[in-house]
Order: structure tokens, then C-alpha cells, then sequence
């Protein structure tokens, strides 16, 4: 049977699945041929080109590189990147592809070192291409392969000759019969991603080395059996030597060591060189010692239950798409490892495997992820899913192999994954099966199949938290089967997916770890997802920006669905990862009603004597008094702590005092080195302490202008009481409003049947405009202005009255009073109950502004454990959060005062006064300041779209609606949810 890239067959003519040691562990010569390539793109797999054409005059690629890229951000010579989620984007006819199917032909000239050894074997290895490939050798077809993101080697014993120059020619094609269980939520980007190294195979080599390090938590011993195996048929075991130098323990291959040691987890990345000897070869390894098990329900590591606090990371760098270098790699953990981040799921695939040395040296719990994913059958009720089709079982179970054996030596991985959304079938078992008969040792992860048939933990993606509290309780509604849900019900519980992090979001992050840590049954999860995969390139000005489906004039795409993350493009850290950052913080410390603070150690492994805990006191960012509090706190355990009984506090003052508590870190150990920096903070809490002091009365008298407007301190009004000038600046827009530009998760429907922006659309709040009804002074010269603000064909409406009443001995200052109170029908929610103000400036983007509140970055009703109130400053350039695709960002919260500095020198401060909503007092407002609309903000398909329009935009807003992530699970939570309710705020504007 000749294999094409349409056949159903496991690869050909390569040599069986092999473990892989980190870069320079092993003693054995290998040598890198990435490098350039060279390389012509045809638009279908009969190239016509000969295997022995060298491609002399071709073009040259970079490899490892995906060939859409060879020319971003400017050029895009090969064809360009294609993003669907779900949706395949050709005919669903398996195992056939298009015709036209991209595909590359890559030449390169293979030459042996001069040093390279004689005797023994030669092998030619690809950490992955994507995604069907055939490889040949001066001309003669050798190998045929696939599995994007697993390794392939071929053996080239006996073809290379020494000082001689050799032929070696790659035929990759875009599509294959492949494509249709590598669905995965990503651009379709094609080629030789991954790196390619020729590795010497000494004779008596350790090819395969199996690493067995358990922990006895009990004893405090660690248990090394290592094996070790050739790949020459028939020589199996190999004799070899193993010895711990560190430990003066050594042995046989096969044998068992023991010894006292230091476990490995994620907390303490503790590792121990093994160094693996034949005569032919020295292997060294950095083994880590640890058990998993599961006891009633409970998920453990070294005999004591974890929490998961993970994210699901998909390979990507927005210049060169999956191909990641080790500084991404590097940079990626790191980056982890300083927001509090212990966990990652290997997000569909296996990663590179160099990010897996990484995850044991520095720390991260695994779920290795089998390249799988079949989500496109389920449109059509999963019919034809090769995950339940015989046909397909050989390939399944080759590629868990792969991988399996690939990686089984890493300490960081604690679980294998069979896959992402595949659907069930027989092939469920026998992959499940394949994996335990080489690792019995891990557990077996897979969400897509509720049974929890054929693996060892309950998960689930997007589970709400009503249901994952009742999980936790183990009350959770019956499986349909009897026997599954008995077994079910014994298992731990993980959200392989929560917390979906696109745009402005995840909301009620918070809400999910509360239940985590409630319930020994649940083992936490994986926020959607770590980055968004915006693909830099230029527009026709040259302007670089984050590129997302449909910006390569994709006929069909998901749009925005590939910009999920927690990091921006760029790798900027976005609001969400603040957040991610302090819900996850080891060291809890979090408000409680009774005016104390509860301070959790949520370490398993470690005390806080790392930590100090450090107070302060302070207004605004005026430090009145500070000290540290003396505690130490064994792993797992909490205390409540006051401020000083002794502290003496201040008597109101114009701004809340708070005190701070802070657990630092300020000097990094062994396992912390490189990436801990001075001042670390392991968790954050407040309390307020003394409430600003109240405004005083007023007590001015607005007077009437010979025109027949109002005038009340900074504040002119023409006769209707339409505010023209604030601080002697045009006002261009002044009215309560009650809307935002979508968030992505406003936008989606969620588990609702409409999505928050569809009901503020029919609410009318899209179109607002304000009708002024009546004005008139007061007898104590109040100016006071009646309207109602409502949009059109629709009875919903805010009746609105605005009282100014100037400042009596500060001639520059005016008093506002707001009342909402909503008409008509009651929406399901409203984006925001607040002002719109619009000043004339055209110089906004370079304003300053200095705040009193939360901050300092942008916080929600349901993402604002990071936020801490104290004095921050920004431009309001640097306000705005640049989403990849532009929405609603920058709100500050509880601002008690805000002053923005104008470049001409002027400037306007708003002080808050009294803030009721529904009734209920809250401290401050929420402010947002823009250069540009909420209008122009909602068009934008782009952040660098957005251009100044020369006038400064401010809300100052009352409440505003939480943030949710209906994108992809629950919309907003209760507890967070705003609804239609009168609002009063009083507040003071001065002109500066
Ligand atoms: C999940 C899927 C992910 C991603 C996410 C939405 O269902 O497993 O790959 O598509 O939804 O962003």
C-alpha cells in the first residue's frame, strides 16, 4: 500500500518511541541542523519535484519555522496563517484533505561532523512538523510521519559518509488525514516547526532510560530504580551504571537505590543529578523524587493534597507562531512562577520538550497533553470521530506512546492528558490502556468524556460554581450510568478550563478558589489561557499590530476567539494576570467583616518563615506608621491579626487610611534564583481604617448670567442648564449614562439567552440621550436640572437631577448631587449607573491623572483582588489596557479623589462626597478616563485604530457591572451583577 498523506497509518520506516534527554545531558555526539533551508512552497503534494533535486537556486527558510511566517510582520511569501476554533476549514470527508493543500518541499545538505564518532548509529531527529511529512535521503524515501507536535527519528546508519555531502529533502504538506485529529483552537501554521538534530547512537548506548523516583513522606525516603534500554531489535536492557553523587548512592540499571532525600514539588523544585553510565554513554539527569496518589477522593503529591493553580498554555510567540525559542520557553515559566501561577496544562499537545526540563527545575505541576483534538465531528453530532473508529486506534495509540515515552522522565508531570474535546469511543480505552502499561505510575486526565470511564480524575471545562460546589460536596446530579457515577464520585475534581480569560476578564476568579480551597475534593484547575495568540503584523501604513482571525482575509474564522489570555501578544501582563496573581498568592490574606484579617499559609510544603509580614499605615500613599507583625505559619494554616492595639489613628482627612499588610519576600533561595526579585509579594490585604472625612456644606449660591445661563463656581450653563464649560474648558458631552463598549464577554450569551450587550442594545442603552425637563434655583441657590436619559423605542429610561451649588469659600469649586432613579422596564442589567463627561482637550492622551482608590491597575466588581487602595498616578495613555481587540477597560474603583493635570497647566479634581446605590453607602467611585469615545472604542476592531479626538472623556460612575466570562462559561455572578436601582453621588469638582 503506498501512504499518502490521505492514509490512515501510523508513521513509516522511523525507529520506535524513545525518551529524550534535555539539551547536553547525555555524552553521545548530536549535532543541530537547524539553521537555514532551502525551500519552495507548491500548492499541492504532487510537487513534481524530484527527491534528488537539491533545490539549488530555491528560496531559503529559517527552521525550525512555520512557513506562513518565513516573512511576518511584513511579508507574507508562502501563503498566510488561518485561525478556526472548532470548524475544519475544508469539507469533512476523512481521511480526506483538500487538493489544494500547501505544501513545502525543504532541502538542506546534511554533512557529518569531522569528529563525529565512527561505528554505532546515526539518527536523524525532527521534535515536530506539522503536519504530514515524508523524509529522503540523497534521493531514496526513507520515512514517512506525522503527530505536529511529537518526534520523529529516523535511522540514517550506514548512509552518511564521512566528509561526505549528502542530500536531505522534507516534503511536509499543510493538510492531511492528520488535520482531523489536530483540531485544536489555533492558527493552522505549517512546516518544520520544531528543531532537527542528527544524534550519534553509540553501540551499547543508553537510547531509552525510564526514571522511576518515588517519595515515602513517612520515612523520608526516595526510591530510584532507573532502567535502561537500547533500540537495537532484540537487546533490550543494557547494563549500566547509575550513581547519585549527591546522595553517594549508586547501583545498577534495574536495581533499586535508596535513600534519604528531598522530595520535588512544585513549591520546592528540589532535583538530584543522576548520572546513567554505559561504556559508550553518560547520561545526566535531573531527576526529582515524588509520589502522586489518590486516597478518598483527594489528590496528592508526596502524601498530601495540592491545589492546582494552573493556566492552559498553548506554544506561542507572535512573530513565529508554535516554533518558541528556549528564551520564550524560559520567559513563559518565569512569568508563571512570579504570578503565583504552580500549574500548567500542556494546552493540546506536547509542549517542546525543553519547556518540560524547565517545569522540574523551576516548578510547575504538568498535564501533558496528548496531540488530540477531533472538536470539528462535533457539529455534526460527532459522526465519523476517528476517536470511536478502528481504523484510527493504531494512530492514537502511537501518538500517546510518543509522547508517554517522550517525557515519562519528567518530575513536573503529575498526570497524562488523551487528548482535548474529541468526543468518546473505543480508542478512549486502548490510549488509556497503552498509557498505563508503560506508566502506571500517573494518573490519566481527560475531560471530554463525563463518564470518567477511562481515567482517574473528574474533569470538566466551564463547570459554573454552583455545580463545582456541589462537586465538592460530592452531591453533585447523578451520572446516568450507575457504575460510572459510583467511580465518578470517588475521583478528585478539576476544571481542565475556567476563569476564560478573554479580554477584559476573567470575572469571579476569585469566587472559583474560595471553592477550591473549601473542598479536599477539588483539586482547582486551568484558567483559559495563558496568552493570546495575536499574530504581529503590519497594515498598509507599515503600523504594526496583533493580528487575529480574519485579519489574513480568512474566508472562514473565529475572530477574536484566538485573543483568550492572560498575557497580552506581547507578553505584557494583562489586568487578568494581576488578578490571577493575587487570588492564587501563597499567603492569603484577605478582610474580614469583624474590621481583622485572615492570613492563610497556602503552601503544602512550607512554612511562611520566608516571608516577612509587613505593615503600614497609611493616607493615600502617605505613610503615617509602619512595623511588621511577627508570625509564622506552618503550611496549611491560618491566623486572624489586627492592627496594633497601640496604633494610633488619625482623625478623617480627605483621604481613606488604610492599613496594608503585605507578606514579602525580599531574597530568593536556591530554588528561586533568577526570577525572585527583592521585595517579592507573596499575598496582600487591607483594611479601612478611618473613612474620609465627609464634604462640607457648600453653601454658595449659583448665579444667573446676563444671557440667561447659570453660572456656579468653575461650572456655565446655558439658559436650558446644558453644562457648556467646566474650568473655563468646553463641555461637549454631560449626562448620567448607563453603558459601556462590549467586553468579549459582554458579548456572548454565556449560559444566559442573551448576552448582556443584546439586552443593553434592547434596553435602549446603546442610544442614550438625555431630555431636560425643568430647571430652575432653589431658594438656598441650588441650580437644579430634572431630565431623563433613555434611548429610543423603549419606555426604560433614568429620570436624572443633577443639583450644582457652588463652594462658598473656594471660588473654584462646585458641588454636584446626582440622582438616578430607574423608569420603565427593568432590564436584566445595566453596563453602569454614572456620568459622561466630555471636555474639550487636545492634549488628553498626555493628561496626568493622581487618584485617591483602588489601584493601581484596573479593577471590576468581580476582578478586584489586586486592586488596593492607596495614590497612584498615570497618563491617560498609560490608563487605557490595550486589548487585543479593543473593549471597556481602565475602571478604578472606590476613588475618593482623582486630579487630572491638563498640558496647558490647568487641571480639574473631582472629590466624592456621599455614593449610595440601591440604598446601600459605598466608599468612592469609578472612574475611567479615555482620549477617545466608548463609541469609537466599541468600533474599533484594533487597539491602534484608536486615535484621540481631541477631547478628554471621563466616567465617573457610581457602579458598574461585573465582567463574568460568558465568552466561554458563566456570565456575571450575582454578587456582581448590576441592575437598573437609584443611585446618589455627590461630588465636588474644582477647576485647578
Ligand atoms: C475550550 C477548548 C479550548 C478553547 C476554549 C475557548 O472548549 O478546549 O481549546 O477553544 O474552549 O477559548
Amino acid at each position: 500500500m503506498t501512504i499518502t498523506h490521505e492514509s490512515v497509518a501510523t508513521p513509516d520506516g522511523v525507529v520506535a518511541p524513545r525518551f529524550r534527554p534535555p539539551a547536553g545531558a547525555s555524552s553521545a555526539a548530536a549535532v543541530s541542523l537547524d539553521g537555514e533551508w532551502r525551500f519552495r512552497l507548491f500548492p499541492r503534494p504532487d510537487t513534481g519535484v524530484d527527491r534528488a533535486e537539491p533545490g539549488d537556486d530555491w528560496d531559503r527558510v529559517s527552521v525550525p519555522g512555520h512557513w506562513q511566517l518565513a516573512g511576518a510582520p511584513d511579508a507574507w511569501p508562502y501563503g498566510t496563517p488561518a485561525y478556526t476554533n472548532v470548524l475544519f476549514p475544508f469539507p469533512v470527508e476523512p481521511p480526506h484533505v483538500p487538493d489544494d493543500n500547501p505544501t513545502g518541499e525543504y532541502r538542506t545538505t546534511l554533512r557529518l561532523p569531522a569528529d563525529w564518532p565512527d561505528g554505532g548509529r546515526t539518527l536523524l531527529r525532527f521534535e515536530g512538523v506539522d503536519s504530514w511529512f515524508q523524509v529522503a535521503l540523497d534521493g531514496e524515501l526513507l520515512a514517512t510521519s506525522h503527530g505536529s507536535r511529537l518526534p520523529t527519528e529516523i535511522d540514517l546508519t550506514g548512509r552518511l559518509r564521512q566528509g561526505g555531502e549528502h542530500l536531505l529533502a522534507v516534503r511536509v504538506t499543510q493538510w492531511s488525514a492528520m488535520s482531523y485529529i489536530e483540531d485544536q483552537d489555533q492558527w493552522w501554521l505549517s512546516g518544520i516547526f520544531r528543531g532537527v538534530t542528527l544524534e550519534h547512537r553509540p553501540d551499547g548506548a543508553l537510547d531509552d532510560i525510564r526514571v522511576h523516583a518515588d517519595y515515602d513522606h513517612v520515612t523520608g525516603v526516595g526510591t530510584l530504580r532507573v532502567d535502561a534500554a537500547t533500540i537495537l531489535p532484540g537487546a533490550d536492557a543494557v547494563a549500566a551504571r547509575v550513581v547519585v553523587p549527591e546522595l553517594g548512592v549508586e547501583g545498577a540499571a534495574g536495581e533499586e537505590l535508596r535513600a534519604a532525600v528531598e522530595p520535588w514539588s512544585a513549591e520546592r523544585p528540589r532535583l538530584y543529578d543522576v548520572v546513567v553510565t554505559t561504556d559508550t554513554e553518560t547520561v545526566t539527569l535531573a531527576v526529582g523524587f515524588r509520589t502522586i496518589s489518590i486516597e478518598d477522593g483527594v489528590f496528592l503529591v508526596n502524601g498530601r493534597p495540592i491545589k492546582l493553580r494552573g493556566v492552559n498554555r498553548h506554544e506561542f510567540d507572535p512573530l513565529r507562531g508554535r516554533s518558541v525559542t528556549p528564551e520564550r520557553m524560559l520567559e513563559d515559566v518565569l512569568l508563571m512562577k512570579r504570578h503565583h501561577i504552580n500549574a500548567v496544562r500542556t494546552s493540546h499537545y506536547p509542549p517542546h520538550p525543553h519547556f518540560l526540563d524547565l517545569c522540574d527545575r523551576h516548578g510547575l505541576y504538568v498535564i501533558d497533553e496528548n496531540d488530540l483534538e477531533t472538536h470539528g465531528f462535533e457539529v455534526d453530532g460527532w459522526v465519523g470521530n476517528p476517536v470511536d473508529d478502528p481504523e484510527w486506534t493504531e494512530v492514537l495509540v502511537d501518538r500517546v506512546t510518543r509522547m508517554v515515552r517522550r517525557d515519562a522522565h519528567h518530575a513536573s508531570i503529575i498526570m497524562w492528558s488523551l487528548g482535548n474535546e474529541a468526543g468518546v469511543g473505543r480508542n478512549l480505552a486502548a490510549m488509556a490502556g497503552a498509557i498505563r502499561t508503560l506508566d502506571p505510575a500517573r494518573p490519566v486526565h481527560y475531560e471530554g468524556d463525563w463518564s470518567s470511564d477511562h481515567v482517574d480524575v473528574y474533569s470538566r471545562m466551564y463547570a459554573e460554581s454552583e455545580e463545582v460546589d456541589l462537586i465538592g460536596q460530592g452531591i453533585e446530579p447523578p451520572f446516568e450510568r450507575a457504575d460510572a457515577d459510583v467511580r465518578r464520585r470517588a475521583m478528585p475534581f478539576l476544571q481542565c478550563e475556567y476563569a476564560h480569560a478573554m479580554g477584559n476578564g476573567p470575572g469571579g476568579l476569585a469566587d472559583y478558589d474560595a471553592l477550591f480551597d473549601r473542598y479536599p475534593r477539588l483539586l482547582g484547575g486551568f484558567i483559559w489561557e495563558w496568552i493570546d495568540h495575536g499574530l504581529t503584523r503590519t497594515d498598509d501604513d507599515g503600523v504594526l499590530f496583533s493580528a487575529y482571525g480574519g485579519d489574513f482575509g480568512e474566508r472562514l474564522h473565529d475572530g477574536t476567539f484566538i485573543a483568550d489570555g492572560l498575557l497580552l501578544p506581547d507578553r505584557t501582563p494583562s489586568p487578568g494576570l494581576l488578578e490571577t496573581a493575587a487570588v492564587f498568592a501563597p499567603i492569603r490574606i484577605d478582610a474580614r467583616d469583624d474590621g481583622s484579617l485572615l492570613v492563610r499559609n497556602r503552601y503544602v510544603f512550607r512554612d511562611t518563615s520566608h516571608a516577612e509580614l509587613r505593615w503600614t499605615l497609611h493616607r493615600g500613599d502617605e505613610e503615617l506608621a509602619a512595623g511588621t507583625l511577627e508570625l509564622a505559619l506552618d503550611a496549611g494554616t491560618e491566623a486572624v491579626v489586627r492592627p496594633p492595639a497601640d496604633l494610633a489613628l488619625p482623625e478623617p482627612g480627605d483621604a481613606p487610611v488604610w492599613w496594608t499588610l503585605r507578606a514579602v519576600q525580599e531574597k530568593p533561595d536556591a530554588f528561586e534564583d533568577g526570577w525572585l526579585e527583592p521585595g517579592f509579594v507573596l499575598g496582600a490585604g487591607q483594611l479601612l481604617l478611618v473613612e474620609p472625612a465627609p464634604l462640607a456644606a457648600p453653601a454658595g449660591r449659583v448665579t444667573v448670567e446676563a444671557d440667561g445661563g447659570f453660572r456656579a463656581g468653575p461650572a456655565r450653563f446655558d439658559s436650558r442648564g446644558g453644562l457648556q464649560e467646566l474650568g473655563g474648558r468646553a463641555v461637549h458631552v454631560f449626562r448620567a449614562d448607563a453603558w459601556r463598549a462590549s467586553t468579549d464577554n459582554d458579548r456572548r450569551p454565556g449560559r444566559g439567552e442573551r448576552s448582556d450587550a443584546q439586552v443593553w442594545h434592547r434596553a435602549g442603552l446603546t442610544l442614550l440621550g438625555e431630555r431636560i425637563a425643568g430647571v430652575g434655583v432653589t431658594d438656598d441657590g441650588t441650580l437644579e436640572i430634572d431630565g431623563r436619559v433613555a434611548g429610543p423605542a423603549i419606555r426604560t429610561g433614568l429620570a436624572t437631577r443633577y443639583r450644582w451649588q457652588p463652594v462658598a469659600d473656594a471660588p473654584d469649586a462646585v458641588d454636584l448631587i446626582l440622582d438616578l432613579r430607574p423608569e420603565g422596564p427593568s432590564p436584566q442589567s445595566v453596563a453602569r449607573l454614572g456620568l459622561l463627561l466630555a471636555l474639550d482637550e487636545p492634549r488628553a492622551a498626555e493628561a496626568g491623572v493622581r487618584w485617591t482608590g483602588l489601584g493601581p491597575d484596573e479593577s471590576y466588581a468581580d476582578s478586584k483582588v489586586a486592586a488596593l487602595g492607596g495614590a497612584w498616578e498615570h497618563t491617560v495613555a498609560d490608563w487605557q489596557t490595550r486589548y487585543t481587540h479593543p473593549q471597556e477597560n481602565g475602571a478604578r474603583r472606590g476613588v475618593t479623589s482623582a486630579a487630572v493635570s491638563f498640558a496647558d497647566g490647568s487641571g480639574l479634581r473631582i472629590d466624592s462626597g456621599e455614593v449610595t446605590v440601591g440604598g446601600r453607602p459605598q466608599v468612592g467611585f469609578e472612574l475611567s478616563l479615555r482620549p477617545w469615545s466608548d463609541e469609537a472604542l466599541d468600533r474599533a476592531a484594533h487597539p491602534h485604530e484608536l486615535v484621540p479626538d481631541g477631547r478628554l472623556w471621563l466616567h465617573v460612575d457610581a457602579a458598574q457591572h461585573g465582567v463574568g466570562s460568558a465568552a466561554c462559561g458563566p456570565g456575571v455572578l450575582p454578587n456582581a451583577q448590576l441592575h437598573a436601582a437609584p443611585v446618589r453621588m455627590r461630588l465636588r469638582l474644582t477647576a485647578l
